[in-house]
C-alpha cells in the first residue's frame, strides 16, 4: 500500500489496541491514566515566518510553549508518538535542536515526526532523531508566497532539495495545500519536486507528495451561510480540476516517468476521488441547514490522542483544539490527572457537538475500534498497516 495512503489508514489506532481496551475500562474508577496519551500533537509556537491567506492560526499571536511544560509532556503524557507542528512555525522554537532531542531521550522515547514550512533549516543534527519530516511548500498567488514575497518559493524549494540530500533523515514528504484556483500549479510543483530529486541521492521509496485539501474553520455551535459560503469559495470546480488533470497528462506525455512517480510517490489520486463524490461531501461539510446527530456511541481516539496549544492547554483532538476554546480543553498541561479524568469521559461518551461523522476526523478509527469490540476480531488490519505509533 501506498505511503500516504498508509498515514491515512484508521487501522493504524490499533496499535494501541491494548492500552484503548484497558483504559475504556478502568478510567471511569481510575484517574491515574488520564492524563497519559501515545499520540501528540505538539504546537510549539504560534509565531510564524509566513502570513498565509488560508492559515487556521493566522493572527493568533507569539506565543511560545513554555520550555518548562516539556518536561510534563515527556514525563506525565509520556507519548510513543510526538508530531511537532503549528499553530505557527515549530522551526522558530528556540533551541530547536535541544527541543527535538529533550523529547526523543523523554521517559518513553517516542517517535517524532516534524511539519515545516520550509524557510528556516535549524543548526544541530535534529533530522536524525525524526523518523519523518514533512515540509508544507505553497502556491504564489498574486505575486506573492504564502503572503511572502514570491522568491521565497525557491528558497523554500532550495531548502527541500537540502532535506532530500540528508541521508540520516528516513522519510520526507512535501504537501501541497490545493484550493480553488491552483489545483493546475500543484501539479507544476509535484512536476519540479520530480526533476530535483531526479539530481539527489534519495531514493524515491523514501519521499512522498501529499496532496492536502485547503478547508475553512467550521465550528458545529455556530453554523451560518458565510461560514458555508467561505467553504464553497474554497473547493476547487470540476472544470478546474479536469484542467488540472489533462495538464498532468500533458506533463507525463512528455517524460513518462514523470507518471510512475506520482504513482509511487504521491497521492495524486486524491484529486480523481475528488472529482467523483469527494466535492459533494466537501461542500455538504459547512451547510448550516444539516442537522447532525451524536452517531456514534464512544470515542476511543480520546484515549490516546491529544493536542497541545503554545498556551499550554490540551485538546481530545485537531478538530476541537482548531477553535483555541479553552474551555473545551481536556486540562491544561500543569494539570492533575484527575481534571483529565472527568473531561476525557466526557469526550470517550460522546459528550460534544463535534463527535458525529460529520465532524470528527476520527471516527473511522472509532468505527474500526467499535467493530473490534463487538465482534474481537481485528478489522482490516493486515501487514500493510504501518507498526509506528502515529495515527
Ligand atoms: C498550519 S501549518 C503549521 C506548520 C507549518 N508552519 C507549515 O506551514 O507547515 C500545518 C499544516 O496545515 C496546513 N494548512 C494550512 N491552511 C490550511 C487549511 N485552510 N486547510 C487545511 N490545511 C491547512 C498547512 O499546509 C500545513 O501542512
Amino acid at each position: 500500500m501506498h505511503y500516504i495512503r498508509q498515514c491515512l489508514e484508521p487501522g493504524r489506532i490499533l496499535n494501541y489496541r491494548d492500552s484503548i481496551l484497558e483504559k475504556s475500562v478502568t478510567l471511569a474508577g481510575n484517574a491515574d491514566m488520564a492524563k497519559q496519551a501515545g499520540m501528540v500533537e505538539l504546537q510549539l509556537t504560534d509565531q510564524c515566518n509566513l502570513n498565509c491567506f488560508h492559515c487556521h492560526f493566522r493572527n493568533q499571536g507569539d506565543v511560545f510553549f513554555r520550555r518548562e511544560w516539556l518536561d510534563l509532556v515527556t514525563d506525565e503524557i509520556l507519548p510513543q508518538a510526538v508530531s511537532l507542528a503549528g499553530g505557527g512555525e515549530p522551526t522558530l522554537y528556540p533551541d530547536f535542536d535541544g527541543t527535538v532531542r529533550k523529547l526523543k531521550n523523554g521517559k518513553s522515547a517516542p517517535q517524532i515526526g516534524l511539519i515545516t514550512n520550509g524557510v528556516f533549516i535549524p543548526p544541530g543534527s535534529w533530522p536524525s532523531q525524526l523518523s519523518w519530516l514533512r515540509v508544507s511548500l505553497y502556491s504564489v498567488v498574486g505575486g506573492r508566497y504564502a503572503g511572502m514575497p514570491f522568491l521565497m518559493q525557491e528558497k523554500v524549494m532550495d531548502n527541500i532539495v537540502r532535506y532530500m540530500d540528508m541521508d540520516e533523515l528516513p522519510m520526507l514528504g512535501v504537501s501541497l495545500l490545493y484550493y480553488k484556483g491552483n489545483v493546475a500549479d500543484c501539479v507544476k510543483l509535484s512536476y519540479e519536486l520530480y526533476k530535483r530529486i531526479k539530481g539527489v541521492k534519495r531514493e524515491i521509496g523514501r519521499f512522498n507528495i501529499q496532496y492536502k485539501r485547503a478547508f475553512v474553520l467550521c465550528d458545529p455551535r455556530r453554523m451560518n451561510e458565510k461560514n458555508h459560503q467561505e467553504n464553497l469559495q474554497l473547493l476547487p470546480d470540476r472544470a478546474e480540476l479536469a484542467a488540472a488533470a489533462s495538464y498532468k497528462e500533458e506533463l507525463c506525455m512528455a517524460d513518462a516517468g514523470f507518471q510512475e512517480f506520482l504513482d509511487i510517490c504521491s497521492n495524486y489520486s486524491q484529486i480523481e476521488d475528488f472529482i467523483h463524490g469527494g466535492m459533494e461531501e466537501a461542500a455538504a461539510q459547512t451547510e448550516p441547514s444539516r442537522i447532525t446527530p451524536q452517531n456514534f456511541p464512544h470515542c476511543y481516539a480520546v484515549l490516546e490522542s491529544r493536542l497541545i496549544t503554545p498556551d499550554g492547554y490540551v485538546y481530545p483532538c485537531p478538530s476541537i483544539a482548531e477553535n483555541r476554546d479553552t474551555g473545551l480543553a481536556l486540562g491544561h498541561i500543569t494539570d492533575k490527572n484527575e481534571v483529565f479524568q472527568k473531561r476525557v469521559l466526557h469526550y470517550y461518551s460522546c459528550g460534544s457537538k463535534w463527535c458525529n461523522r460529520r465532524f470528527c476526523r476520527h471516527f473511522r478509527h472509532n468505527e474500526l475500534f467499535q467493530s473490534l469490540l463487538d465482534t474481537g476480531e481485528m478489522p482490516e488490519y493486515g501487514s500493510s498497516i504501518r507498526k509506528d505509533k502515529f495515527f
